[in-house]
């Protein structure tokens, strides 16, 4: 496949920030995070709102007194966690508010599914381990998107592909936000990224610095904190445009060692250009594709990526 070729590139990029080309520090700072990076721009606004994700983060993060809730329990904390569980996909309410503080069904189903997903013990239960899972940083993409998954609990395990450029385009091009001012090493990173997975698609990716006429368009935006979402894509079918977006908030780690709590850019961009792509997530924790955030981080593709994007894009024309 060529894949681990790709990689060993001997460029040792110690650029410590991601927008700046600045001091020494490895990562990059959520303060000077909210300083550069923008607010959620109007082009994005397709996504779940991040206010509202803030606010059940920091109230999953105050359930520090971990107890197991089960069916017909009544806890304060189980509005919230069905306001996760929703956004995720799992549960079907449109209306982002009013949950009950109860175990009803519906939530035990959902979580029932959720630990199908997550090779958790189905215990239908909030236990540890769920509660564990549920707190990881993870991928603001949902799991289930139109009552299809492709992870483990799978409705349809046959991926729908859906493209959103349009029909017949062979050559898509990306631009980050201008208004992040990325460092040339976080565009090398993009470009290496988006090599890697053209290798094994049909599909040409080539950089722009028009970012109004790009097709994936790449912004840093302060969206819900440390911790919590990373990132994640949104598909604006009408307009045929990608955007990935990625939590200025975060501290980022561009090609170096990560220490507890950063994030590496690398394997997130590698996820969320897997959506770019169309895929969806991976209940196989090696997988590029697995929503949440673990601690080794990914940036080969993986069989199980590949068996899946090969169900979708014809490479042997390459
Ligand atoms: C959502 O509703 C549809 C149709 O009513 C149903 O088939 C599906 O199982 C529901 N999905 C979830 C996650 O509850
Ligand atoms: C939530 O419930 C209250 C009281 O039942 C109601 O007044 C309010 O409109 C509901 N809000 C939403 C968003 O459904
Ligand atoms: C599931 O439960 C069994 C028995 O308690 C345990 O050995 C196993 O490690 C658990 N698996 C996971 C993924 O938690
Ligand atoms: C929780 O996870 C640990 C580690 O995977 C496992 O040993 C344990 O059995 C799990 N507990 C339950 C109740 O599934
Ligand atoms: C989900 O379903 C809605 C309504 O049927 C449709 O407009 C939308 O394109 C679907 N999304 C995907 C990703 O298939
Ligand atoms: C889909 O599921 C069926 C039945 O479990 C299985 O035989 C088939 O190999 C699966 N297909 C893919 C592409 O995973
Ligand atoms: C981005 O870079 C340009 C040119 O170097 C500079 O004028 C501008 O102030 C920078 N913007 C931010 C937000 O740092
Ligand atoms: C890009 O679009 C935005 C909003 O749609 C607009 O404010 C901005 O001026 C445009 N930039 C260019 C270079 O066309
Ligand atoms: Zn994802």
């Amino acid at each position: 496949m060529g894949l681990s070729a790709q990689r060993s590139f001997l460029l040792i990029l110690t650029l410590s920030s991601l927008f700046v080309d600045v001091s020494v520090s490895r990562s990059f700072p959520p303060a000077v995070g909210l300083a550069i990076a923008r607010q959620i721009p109007l082009w994005l606004r397709s996504i779940r709102s991040s206010k509202w994700i803030s606010r059940i983060w920091n109230k999953l993060k105050s359930f520090i007194t971990f107890k197991e809730l089960k069916l017909g329990d009544r806890e304060e904390v189980l509005s919230y966690l069905k306001e996760y569980l929703n956004i995720f996909g799992y549960l079907n309410s449109t209306s982002q508010s009013n949950f009950s503080d109860y175990f009803t069904l519906d939530f035990q189903s959902a979580i029932i599914t959720y630990q199908k997903n997550f090779n958790l013990n189905v215990t239908g239960n909030f236990d540890r381990n769920t509660s564990n899972m549920i707190s990881q940083p993870r991928c603001g993409v949902p799991d289930i998107i139109n009552d299809t998954t492709t992870m483990n609990s799978g409705v349809s395990n046959t991926t729908t592909f859906k493209p959103w450029w349009k029909e017949g385009k062979k050559e898509l091009i990306y631009a980050a936000d201008p208004e992040n001012n990325v460092t040339n090493g976080v565009r090398l990173l993009f470009r290496d990224v988006f090599d890697r997975w053209s290798k094994v698609t049909s599909l040409k990716f080539t950089e722009t610095t028009s970012f109004n006429g790009s097709d994936v368009r790449i912004a840093f935006v302060a969206f819900d904190g440390r911790g919590g979402t990373v990132g994640g894509a949104a598909t604006d079918y009408s307009l045929g445009v990608e955007s990935v977006y990625l939590d200025s908030e975060e501290e980022w780690v561009v090609r170096g060692e990560s220490d507890e709590g950063d994030v590496d850019l690398e394997f997130v961009m590698m996820h969320v250009v897997g959506h770019v792509l169309v895929l969806g997530h991976s209940s196989v924790e090696e997988a590029v594709m697995y929503p949440v955030v673990l601690k080794e981080k990914k940036t080969e593709l993986v069989f199980n990526d590949l068996q899946r994007i090969h169900q979708i894009y014809d490479v042997t024309s390459k």
